[in-house]
């Protein structure tokens, strides 16, 4: 059929039939298999490291935030982009498809609470506020785990999206392209990025938006080089330097790595700081008889462990943090979305208007220029 998408019915529904709640593993699996097979080269399945394993080995590629997105944007011959990750992924991979493609995420309620921390409101509040007082420029910059309406907001006002693997680069692109950045809306990712390029912590400020004028004054706005927007993923958040010193006293000789989502103190004393992708090389090249500690989602700490034997990899908190939204994409959903699509219907879309896609097209768009 090529890239005609005549035929093929949309739907919004996010209700998963009774149907696949009851099919067992083995025929879930051998549903999976067909479908994909019956739609050969007409779909590709996009992963997350953090997916559960079940789901993520039907993915044609696995990644970070930065490979997924570049692939996104590269798999032009497929049709149906069905994306196992959370809905702001699925929206970037939306922004940067070409006419004929459709996103997928096989569960829409599949969000990310770091996400839904920035508001655009809000944002738009906080923008006024900072330019009102900064004389020589603001260039705003949001992490890729935001909204498309604050990554448009973003692209309008001349900034960037970042992702984990190339926040530094980002920053100091906009560093050097107004007085202030503004960050938004993880304060950890700002707070470790700026702080790496050598910016102390007094010149940061962090805006709450929770607060009036983000309970700062104007003069911690104006002294300020980077303001951070008070927002962070809960997953993250949860390790703690204590985790660290136990992970230490444990292990004698472990090295530890944190992602940048995790708290500044935290990453200070890791002996590594990285987005998931720079994690698995870490490990993989490690060698037999490394040791690490992984400040990460438990997923793919676990499968780390399960692919290397031969070394020991261990979460950095005993609880394991698990992101329940990446959970939701269960098997029984994508066999849904990929058989529904083999019979020319598709359920859950995931669809930026039009006129979002061209802003948050053009910050995505930079951020692929900086890196
Ligand atoms: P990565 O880009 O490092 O994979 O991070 C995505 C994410 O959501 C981390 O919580
Ligand atoms: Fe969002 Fe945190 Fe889950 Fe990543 S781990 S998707 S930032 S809630």
């Amino acid at each position: 059929m090529g890239h005609v998408m005549i035929g093929v019915a949309a739907s919004t529904l996010n209700c998963l039939p009774e149907y696949y709640v009851d099919l067992s593993d083995q025929q879930l699996d051998e549903h999976i298999r067909q479908a994909k097979a019956a739609l050969g080269s007409r779909v590709v399945i996009l992963g997350h490291h953090y997916q559960r394993d079940e789901v993520v080995k039907f993915a044609d590629f696995r990644g970070d935030s930065l490979k997924l997105s570049r692939l996104a944007a590269n798999r032009k011959e497929a049709d149906f982009i069905v994306f196992c990750g959370v809905h702001f992924m699925a929206e970037s991979a939306d922004i940067l498809r070409d006419e004929h493609q459709v996103v997928v995420l096989p569960d829409l309620s599949a969000g990310c609470s770091m996400a839904d921390m920035a508001d655009r409101d809000q944002v738009e509040v906080c923008w006024e506020e900072v330019c009102r007082i900064a004389s020589g420029g603001v260039v705003p910059v949001t992490y890729i785990n935001s909204t498309a309406a604050i990554k448009a907001f973003v692209g309008r006002n001349s900034g960037a999206v970042c992702t984990s693997s190339n926040a530094g680069k980002v920053m100091a692109w906009a560093l050097a392209h107004g007085e202030k950045g503004l960050f938004i809306p993880d304060e950890h990712l700002g707070r470790n990025t700026a702080y790496r390029m050598g910016i102390p912590l007094d010149a940061m400020a962090v805006w709450d938006p929770r607060q009036e004028m983000g309970g700062l004054s104007e003069e911690e706005v104006r002294r300020a080089r980077v303001i951070l927007w008070k927002g962070h993923c809960s997953v993250h958040q949860r390790f703690l330097p204590e985790h660290i010193e136990k992970a230490r006293k444990n292990y004698p000789g472990i090295r530890v790595i944190a992602h940048p989502e995790c708290r500044w103190d935290v990453c200070q004393m890791a002996d590594d700081v990285g987005s998931t992708e720079l994690i698995i090389t870490q490990v993989n090249e490690g060698g037999p008889g490394s040791q690490w500690a992984i400040g990460t989602e438990i997923h793919l700490v676990k499968r780390l462990a399960q692919e290397n034997p031969d070394r020991t990899v261990i979460s950095l908190d005993d609880c394991g943090c698990l992101c329940s939204t990446m959970y939701r994409i269960s098997p029984q959903h994508l066999c849904w979305t990929l058989e529904s699509l083999v019979e020319g219907q598709v359920v859950n879309r995931v669809q930026v208007d039009d006129e979002t896609r061209r802003w948050a097209r053009v910050a995505l768009d930079r951020m692929l220029q900086i890196v």
